[in-house]
């Protein structure tokens, strides 16, 4: 049985062949509609979302199947000291296929141990985020028609930020990709991501505190929001909170054609007037999490697509 636990879980292959068919399901919405009739996904959400959550949930009531699930620890037996071990033996009888968000790292591949159906990662503390990864992959190829050759930039809270630990694993198996990390010394990417990901396939990147001094050399920039829930402290949340804000007379300095991605949500990290930035992609970033999670199940399911 397959599991999507780590980026690397997919191969290069496995991953275009998912994009493509996000963007088959793009264009013929009519011809998914039933696929997963008598299917069921359950969401076990043991951390806030809205996006990951019901874009799964979306995904899956398109392809015809239905979803049961819940969205938040306390409103499930681990409130009562239920072990994820246990958890996940009890859902495999519920439920064809499962996504799974938990604060702890590494619960979702626990679970994946313990189960007879398909586990999703929906997210997993500050380490992974696979799923967001093939929404940005599949933003990126839509608006720049490759994954390859790029500049890519990636801004904020990268220590705690999962999608962009995801993201960065995805992107060095693509030739020509080159990363400029901006952050504020104490949230630089975790070392043994630059070294195990970064330096051992030597991917060219470079670290910088100043967005100004990037900006324009990126294809895409990546904004992410300081991540609270992680840190130990509530005052160094609010020292570093704003490090970074996005605005018009910022964006004067960027290419014309870069395209700005954002998992969400957004705090104060990209001004709302940059919502109307014709470079402005999060949204659409955010629309591409159905298609792909749509083509994720498929392909988990082991549907065939006629
Ligand atoms: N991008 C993302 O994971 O958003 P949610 O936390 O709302 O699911």
């Amino acid at each position: 049985m397959k599991h999507l636990i780590d980026p690397l879980d997919l191969t290069v292959e496995e991953i275009d062949d998912l994009l493509d068919t996000a963007r088959n399901i793009e264009a013929n919405r009519q011809r998914y509609a039933h696929l997963c009739e008598g299917k069921k996904l359950a969401t076990l959400f043991y951390e806030p979302s809205t996006r990951t959550r019901l874009s799964f949930e979306a995904a899956m009531l398109n392809l015809g199947g239905k979803v049961l699930g819940f969205s938040s620890a306390d409103s499930s037996s681990a409130a009562k000291g239920e072990s994820i071990a246990d958890t996940i033996r009890v859902v495999s009888c519920y439920a064809d296929i499962c996504a799974m968000r938990h604060p702890k790292e590494g619960a979702p591949l626990v679970a994946s141990r313990f189960s007879g159906i398909p586990v999703i990662n929906a997210g997993d503390g500050g380490h992974q985020h696979p799923t967001q990864t093939l929404t940005d992959l599949l933003t990126i190829r839509s608006l720049k028609g490759r994954l390859t050759d790029l500049t890519i930039g990636l801004c904020g809270d990268l220590k705690f930020g999962r999608t962009v630990h995801s993201l960065i694993k995805s992107l060095a198996r693509y030739q020509g990709i080159r990363f400029i990390l901006i952050s504020p010394n104490e949230l630089r990417l975790p070392e043994y991501i630059r070294d195990e990901v970064l330096n051992a396939n030597n991917i060219p990147f470079e670290e910088v505190e100043q967005l100004e001094t990037v900006m324009s050399q990126l294809d895409i920039l990546y904004m992410t929001r300081v991540q609270r829930e992680r840190f130990f402290n509530e005052e160094d949340y609010v020292r570093l909170k704003d490090s970074y804000i996005l605005d018009g007379e910022k964006m004067k300095s960027a290419k014309p054609d870069m395209a700005i991605l954002h998992p969400l949500p957004r705090v104060n990290e990209i001004a709302v007037e940059v919502d109307n930035d014709p470079r402005a992609a999060y949204f659409k970033q955010a629309q591409y999490g159905v298609y792909v999670r749509m083509a994720l199940i498929l392909k988990l399911l082991e549907v065939e697509v006629c």
